[in-house]
């Protein structure tokens, strides 16, 4: 089975026909799920898919475009829910300075970076981080409160080999999905070729993001063979085998 380590199946795209759509999965061999909260709406939508579906397992976080809805009050929300047995990651938390360009709002997403960094330390889950035109504070960020010691992935990931490298020196897995099989994607393509198979995971970011031959429209988990297969292709062995390695990885980074 293809396990998709992140999507957005709480996005009002999906209100038309989530009720379809979901079930449908696991008869094209897909599952488990994890449903990524942005939000603090997106959150609590998240904790319900998890309530309505066995495969549909969530992570609560909020996104570094939506720390305007971080209050302590709904920070203190999320550390109550993240105790439920079907939460299984704090995120998507980190940076954004591609949409995000001022310096006092960038101060503030760190600021929420950083607390939510240490709910995660605190409550023992591993971290789904968003990082975009931010890798330098990122990393400096996540170096500075011991990240090594707080298992998770970098999702989407779009930086260098080299920032891959590190990243996975400090036991973190490398988040890779539909861009990959973007022409113009060198260099994440050269990251999927070459990076352990034992440290990547395989996600949509669904609706987001679809993969070529679908690009531009609405991205679920049925795509994710396309991503598998350009990975084997790139690594030069089987899509099964990608398959299986990253459901692998997926299950010990958030230990299910
Ligand atoms: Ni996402």
């Amino acid at each position: 089975m293809i396990f998709d380590s992140h999507a957005h199946y709480d996005d009002s795209k999906f209100d038309g026909d989530r009720e379809q759509l979901l079930p449908s999965l696991a008869e094209h061999g897909i599952g488990p799920v994890i449903n990524v909260g942005s939000s603090l709406e997106g959150c609590q939508k998240t904790a319900a898919l998890t309530e309505q579906y066995d495969f549909v397992y969530g992570a609560l976080g909020i996104h570094p475009s939506d720390i305007s809805d971080l209050t302590e009050e709904s920070y203190q929300w999320i550390l109550q829910k993240s105790q439920l047995p079907k939460i299984v990651a704090i995120g998507e938390i980190g940076l954004d300075y591609y949409w995000e360009k001022d310096e006092a709002s960038q101060r503030q997403q760190r600021y929420w970076f950083c607390r939510q960094m240490e709910l995660a330390r605190d409550t023992g889950l591993p971290v789904i981080i968003h990082s975009r035109e931010a890798a330098k504070d990122t990393l400096k960020l996540m170096q500075g409160i011991h990240s090594e010691q707080i298992p998770g992935v970098i999702h989407c990931f779009s930086y260098s080999l080299e920032m891959a490298e590190i990243y996975l020196n400090m036991g973190y897995y490398i988040g890779i999905g539909g861009v990959v099989t973007f022409r113009n994607a060198k260099k994440l393509k050269e990251i999927a070729a070459q990076i352990p198979l034992e440290r990547i995971l395989l996600e949509t970011d669904a609706p987001y993001l679809a993969p070529e031959p679908k690009r531009g429209k609405r991205n679920s988990s049925l795509n994710l063979p396309y991503v598998a297969e350009e990975i084997a292709r790139l690594r030069n062995i089987t899509a099964e085998e990608v398959i299986e390695a990253t459901a692998a990885n997926a299950r010990r980074l958030f230990r299910m």
